[in-house]
């Protein structure tokens, strides 16, 4: 039977949970699968994590290179995150021979040109199931199932934290402070939740399916994001009444002249797909010119989705012979040139507005001037309350518009005196 010496780095909540599935399902694995997964050796720096979990004291150590560097071991799996120690560790244990497996979107987000180039040079595998929509297999879809298909278009849910907060808010009408508490309370959310509400999670995970959908390097930073802070539930409920959710959106297309790619609040109507994915879940919808739409979705995070993830790449690690080829070639095809990443202010979309105007006869005739002489077509317009003299919310949706000059118009319309407080813009999507 074939026995796979697996290193596991960091014991946090997936860390956990992989050392737990690993062991009460191990006996089941060797009979279905024919393969011994042996946790030979696990670190934490924490001490009271070996006690808890009841690992046995010869397999526990607080140091983490004594693990990337141990020769019995065939793999490490790590689960530390974030982008200092976790780099400089992953890096180690591919120069000491060994495959790696992680969930670190981040490491991988901004440091995976030099991880991948490292694993393709020591010949060893970085495999990365969990890092993006947790249990959902995605990457193996990309990488497998689509490999036929060039990839048009991703429209993705990835932060179950926003999604879960943005679902609450339409659902009950709650405050966004509420909502991320319950989230947190959960178990979704990052230990720092900014990265799930400023929407670099989502843009991390976005680099990682853009670099393997598109096929080529990513420059992280290029990616344009935006978060949910700015929503307010009168944003909510407006989009509600006119038939569409806000969702925390990430996009990747494949446009004319390079990539698309922006996480961002997003209105979708209701009809849509992914308007209907609620709760902490996550949504991945993909258009390839030979399949068409596939949607993935799932638990995008938590102990148990993203446990069952890591498993799968060890099982691929383990069964090397059927999946090597393909994994190399992914490798490759990620690190094989550039994607150039086009600047957000060249992007055509619909775009929701909010403006606080003083309501007197004239207001929207001064706003619709300064839309249209910015090339703006509005769609829609609706003042819900009156109160004259006083400031009240105005709405309005546009037909398409470049972004640029959405911009500028907003700037302009800022500095009108019958404006108060900031506007509101959210991008609108149909497709
Ligand atoms: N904080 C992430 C989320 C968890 O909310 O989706 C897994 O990446």
């Amino acid at each position: 039977m074939k026995t796979l010496r697996i290193g596991l780095l960091g014991l946090g909540q997936i860390g956990g949970g992989l050392y737990k599935l690993l062991r009460s399902k191990k006996e089941q694995y060797k009979r279905e699968l024919g393969i011994s997964l042996e946790l030979a050796k696990v670190a934490d720096i924490d001490r009271k994590k070996q006690r808890e979990l009841k690992i046995p004291k010869s397999v526990f150590t607080t140091d983490a290179w004594d693990v990337v560097r141990d020769p019995s071991l065939d793999v490490i799996v790590e689960l530390i995150g974030g982008t200092k120690i976790a780099r400089e560790l992953v890096k180690e244990s591919m120069k000491y021979g060994k495959d790696v497996v992680t969930a670190n979107k981040a490491l991988l987000a901004e440091y995976g040109d030099e991880i991948f180039e490292l694993a393709h040079e020591m010949n060893r595998w970085i495999l990365f199931e969990a890092s993006v929509g947790g249990g959902i297999p995605v990457i193996k879809a990309l990488r497998e199932g689509l490999v036929a298909n060039r990839i048009d278009s991703i429209l993705s849910i990835i932060n179950g934290t926003s999604n879960y907060i943005l679902s609450k808010m339409t659902e009950t009408g709650a405050d966004f402070e509420e909502a991320l508490k319950e989230a947190q309370q959960k178990g979704y959310a990052e230990s720092d939740p900014t990265l799930d509400i400023d929407g670099s999670d989502a843009a991390h995970k976005l680099a990682i399916l853009a670099r393997f959908a598109f096929g080529g390097r990513v420059k992280f930073s290029h990616i344009y994001c935006e978060g949910i802070s700015k929503i307010r539930s009168e944003d909510i409920l407006f989009a509600k009444e006119l038939g569409y959710r806000i969702k925390l959106l990430a996009i990747a297309k494949a446009m004319h002249g390079g990539i698309e790619a922006r996480v961002q609040p997003t209105l979708l109507p209701e009809s849509h797909i992914l308007a209907n994915v609620n709760g902490s879940f996550n949504a991945i919808l993909m258009r390839g010119d030979e399949v068409g739409d596939v949607l993935f979705y799932g638990r995008g995070a938590g102990s148990g989705p993203t446990a069952s993830a890591v498993f799968s790449n060890l099982i691929d690690i383990a069964l090397r012979e059927g999946s090597r080829f393909g994994d190399r070639t992914m490798m490759m095809r990620g690190i094989r040139g550039n994607l150039k990443i086009k600047n957000i202010s060249s992007i055509l979309s619909r775009y929701y507005l909010r403006f606080y105007v003083v309501d007197k006869p004239g207001v929207l005739a001064r706003i619709s001037q300064v839309l249209g002489k910015h090339r703006i077509s509005i769609s829609d317009v609706i003042q819900k309350e009156r109160s004259e003299g006083n400031v009240v919310p105005l709405y309005l949706l546009t037909h398409d518009a470049h972004e640029n000059d959405v911009r500028k118009a907003i700037h302009a319309i800022d500095r009108l005196r019958i404006i108060r407080g900031k506007s509101q813009l959210i991008r609108i999507e149909n497709n």
